[in-house]
C-alpha cells in the first residue's frame, strides 16, 4: 500500500455527537442483579419483537418451521398458508398441551398431527380433526385451535411477539433503524448455516461482545486483527456509531494492509463472497450502511435493541441473537446468510469468512464468563467505557431509562391502585 492510499486513523468524538449520552463511569447493577433481570424480562423482553427466520424457508404452502423463544419458553410454529400468507401458532396442543409439531422444518399436506392422540390442526391452525370424539364431553372443535402468535413480516424476516397483544407495532418497534437499513438485498443471500451455545454471562455482555472493536488487535490477534486493524488502525476504533432511539449501528474500519496468506487468498480472490467487501464499498446500499459512505468500510454492526444484531457487509451477513435465560445465564444464536457461491474461489471466500468469524466468536465468549464471574462478586462496581465503546455506554443508558421509567409507571399506578 503506498502512502497516499494510506487510510487515516480514525478519531475521538464519537460520544461527544451525543451529549444525552454521560460520559463517566456505568454501575454495573445492571448486569447482574436478579431484581434488575426481573423488571427487564417485563418492562424490556415482554415489550420486544423477535426475528425467528426468513419467508424463503416456507416458499409454498404447507411449508413450515418450527423454532422457540428461549426466554420464554415458547415452542412456535411458522407454515404456509393455501393463500399464501405466513402463521404463527403455539406449537401447542390444544388436547393436553404437547407439542403438536417435532420437525424443525417441513412439508404438510395440510395437517398438522400430535404424535401424542392424534389431534390434528389444518395451516390456518383450526382443529380439523379429533379422535373418537364420541368419548368427549361437549367439546367445541371451533374453539380448539392452535393458538395464534402475533406476526409481522420485515424485509422477508419473520418477526413474532412473545404476548398476545403486543405493546408495540413491529414497524415502531423497528422504528429509524428499520427504515435505514430497508433495501439492503438480505434475499439473496439464501444459504445459512447456524450455531448456538449457552453462556454463563448476563445477555447485555453478549450484546456487548462484538459491538466494540476496542479489544480486537489484542483478544483477535490472528483471525480479525490483521484485516481490520493491522498498522493503519492500531487501536481498533471505529468509522462511526449512529444512535437511533434504542437501536444503533457500528460501522468498521479496514485497512487489509496486513492478511494472512490464506485471508489473501480468500480476499482477494472471491471478492463477492468475503466478510470484508473490498471491492464495493456499499456505497449503493440503502443509507443506513456505511452511513459514512468511507472508502474504508468494511462491515456495520446493525443492532436492534435488545438482542439483535447483524454484523452485514455488502455481501454477506450475520444474525447474532442473545437470549437471556437469567441474570447471569444467555443463550447465543448466530446464523451467516450467504450468497449461492458461483465459483470455486467465491464458495472458498464464503468458508474462509464463516471459519474466521466463527472463531472470532469462540474467542469473545470465553471472556465473557470471566467477567460475570468477577461481576457476581459485587466486587466490580463500574465499567469505564471508551469513546469507542459508545455502543456499551449507550445499551446501558437505555436499559437504565427504560427501568426507570418502569419503576415511575408501577409506582404511580400503585398510587393510583391506592387512592
Ligand atoms: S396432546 Fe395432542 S392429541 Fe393429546
Ligand atoms: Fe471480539
Amino acid at each position: 500500500m503506498n502512502e497516499a492510499a494510506k487510510p487515516p486513523v480514525p478519531g475521538i468524538g464519537l460520544t461527544a455527537k451525543y451529549p444525552e449520552i454521560d460520559t463517566g463511569p456505568c454501575d454495573t447493577a445492571i448486569y447482574h442483579e436478579p431484581a434488575v433481570y426481573a423488571k427487564e424480562l417485563e418492562a424490556i423482553f415482554r415489550r420486544a419483537w423477535y426475528m425467528v427466520g426468513r419467508v424463503e424457508q416456507i416458499p409454498h404452502a404447507g411449508d413450515f418451521f418450527t423454532c422457540d423463544l428461549p426466554t420464554f419458553r415458547l415452542e412456535i410454529l411458522v407454515c404456509r398458508d393455501r393463500d399464501g400468507g405466513v402463521n404463527a401458532f403455539h406449537n401447542v396442543c390444544s388436547h393436553r398441551g404437547t407439542m403438536v409439531e417435532h420437525r424443525a422444518e417441513g412439508h404438510s399436506a395440510g395437517l398438522f398431527t400430535c404424535r401424542f392422540h392424534g389431534w390434528s390442526f389444518d395451516l390456518n391452525g383450526k382443529c380439523a380433526a379429533v379422535r373418537d370424539p364420541e368419548g368427549f364431553f361437549d367439546l367445541d372443535k371451533g374453539t380448539l385451535g392452535l393458538k395464534p402468535v402475533a406476526l409481522g413480516i420485515w424485509e422477508g424476516f419473520i418477526f413474532v411477539s412473545p404476548v398476545d397483544e403486543p405493546p408495540v407495532s413491529l414497524a415502531d418497534y423497528l422504528g429509524e433503524q428499520g427504515r435505514d437499513v430497508a433495501g439492503y438485498p438480505w434475499g439473496a443471500c439464501t444459504q445459512s448455516y447456524q450455531f448456538e451455545t449457552e453462556i454463563g454471562c448476563n445477555w447485555k455482555l453478549v450484546v456487548d461482545s462484538p459491538a466494540e472493536v476496542y479489544h480486537i488487535p489484542v483478544l483477535h490477534p490472528n483471525s480479525a486483527a490483521p484485516t481490520m486493524m493491522a498498522s493503519g488502525n492500531p487501536f481498533g476504533r471505529l468509522l462511526d456509531v449512529e444512535l437511533k432511539g434504542p437501536h444503533r449501528t457500528n460501522s468498521h474500519y479496514s485497512v487489509m494492509a496486513e492478511p494472512k496468506p490464506v485471508q489473501k487468498l480468500a480476499y482477494f480472490h472471491a471478492a463477492a463472497a468475503q466478510n470484508v467487501a473490498q471491492a464495493d464499498r456499499g456505497y449503493d446500499l440503502p443509507r443506513g450502511i456505511n452511513p459514512a459512505r468511507s472508502p474504508w468500510w468494511t462491515v456495520d454492526l446493525i443492532t436492534f435493541f435488545p438482542g439483535l444484531e447483524f454484523t452485514l457487509s455488502a455481501h454477506m451477513y450475520t444474525a447474532h441473537q442473545v437470549w437471556p435465560l437469567g441474570p447471569n445465564r444467555s443463550l447465543y444464536r448466530q446464523r451467516v446468510f450467504v450468497r449461492p457461491a458461483r465459483t470455486a474461489a467465491e464458495r472458498f471466500g464464503q468458508e474462509n469468512s464463516m471459519v474466521e468469524f466463527r472463531d472470532v466468536v469462540m474467542e469473545d465468549l470465553s471472556t465473557l464468563e470471566r467477567i460475570q464471574r468477577a461481576l457476581d462478586t459485587g466486587r466490580i462496581r463500574q465499567f469505564h467505557f471508551h469513546d469507542h465503546e459508545l455502543a456499551l455506554r449507550h445499551q446501558h443508558h437505555v436499559v437504565t431509562r427504560i427501568l426507570a421509567d418502569w419503576d415511575r409507571r408501577q409506582g404511580s399506578e400503585g398510587q393510583h391502585g391506592d387512592a
